[in-house]
């Protein structure tokens, strides 16, 4: 029997190498695709630029699965040149491999192509399915971040690809302990006393452990009911507030500095950010996972939170508070 073979474009980062060592313990053949190979890290990796159809195309063939992870990171000002970056770093692989797949004879099943629950509206209301509104709120300061990921679902669900299974991966913040991941930084703020709310601290955080991350990538790729976008959230976002508090548990800091949001803008100037990956309130919920019986192994953020940190100190003394959410 053939092995299962993962493509993973864009798999060089954070989720990409996550996903990687999730696959290859599964016994799958992965493949990363990136614009600058190394020998030293998880799977086996093939060049490309993301631009063009070229040599790469061949490893398509045949492949299970096709995860699209490739993007500029948006944590930057949004600079005008910046913001050509972050999109075109999205538009262009997910056009190409559109082109790609259209190509092959034998095709991937299911297609996974990133994108980002940053699409639904800023609310404090109820939490957002797959059916939730989609658009933005000048509060939020998101006007751009939507644009960004509405164009990327819409190259991505205009690709011809009619053999191949397409969903796109309304993916909330992804909680691990690699370098591009968010925990690492907001444990060092709590450390420091600078882990109190942040503006209001009633904005909604959503957000998902990388092992569920991982888990319900490979649930989604199993399941032929999956097509069209899918949120990758855990079930239970809490506010900023919730969370902060959590964190300051979590290193044992008794008080932490809350920032205004004046100080917000300042500190996000000064740090090359903006400050709407803060204040925008993001409350979304995993529908079509939990209506398909996936089963989370970190429905709340307590228990994400002290795995990580165990998993970073080995510390398993750890004992947070669950906050009432
Ligand atoms: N991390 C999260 O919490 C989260 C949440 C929601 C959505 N997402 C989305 O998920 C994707 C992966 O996130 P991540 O945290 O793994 O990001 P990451 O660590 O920054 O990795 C991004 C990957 O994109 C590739 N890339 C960047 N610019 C590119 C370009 N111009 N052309 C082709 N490839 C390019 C890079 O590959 P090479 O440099 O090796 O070519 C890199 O491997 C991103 O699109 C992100 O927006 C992430």
């Amino acid at each position: 029997m053939h092995e299962s073979k993962l493509i993973i474009a864009g798999g060089s980062g954070f989720l990409g190498q996550v996903l990687a060592r999730y696959f290859k313990t599964l016994g799958w053949e992965v493949i990363v695709f990136t614009r600058s190979p190394q020998a030293n890290r998880v799977a086996r990796e093939v060049q490309w630029h993301g631009e063009t159809v070229s040599q790469w195309t061949r490893e398509l063939e045949g492949a299970t699965a096709i995860v699209n992870l490739c993007g500029r990171t948006v944590d930057c000002r949004y600079t005008t040149k910046n913001r050509e970056e972050i999109m075109d770093s999205r538009m262009k692989p997910t056009r190409t491999l559109g082109e790609a797949i259209a190509r092959c004879k034998n095709p991937p099943s299911v297609w996974l192509n990133a994108s980002t629950a940053t699409i639904y509206r800023h609310t404090h209301g109820p939490a957002w399915n797959e059916s939730g509104e989609i658009g933005a709120t000048p509060e939020a300061k998101d006007e751009f971040s939507v644009e960004v990921a509405r164009a990327w679902e819409e190259t991505f669900n205009t690709t011809a690809t009619a053999h191949t299974r397409k969903v796109a991966l309304r993916t909330a913040m992804v909680l691990g302990d690699g370098p591009n991941s968010v925990f690492p930084v907001l444990l060092r703020l709590a450390r420091l006393g600078l882990g109190g709310r942040m503006g209001s601290g009633r904005q909604f955080v959503s957000w998902i452990h990388e092992a569920d991350f991982c888990r319900a990538i490979e649930h989604v790729i199993a399941r032929a009911e999956f097509s069209g976008p899918v949120n990758i959230a855990a079930p239970n976002p809490l506010t900023n507030a919730e969370m902060m508090h959590l964190f300051r548990g979590l290193v044992g800091m008794p008080f932490g500095l809350p920032a205004s949001e004046w100080m917000l803008e300042v500190g996000a100037f000064f740090l090359r950010t903006e400050t709407e990956l803060i204040i925008k309130s993001r409350r979304v919920v995993p529908g079509r996972l939990l209506a398909s019986g996936f089963q989370f192994q970190f429905e709340r953020m307590p228990d994400a939170l002290r795995e990580l940190r165990m998993r970073m100190t080995g510390d398993v003394k750890c004992t947070l508070p669950l906050p009432a959410i």
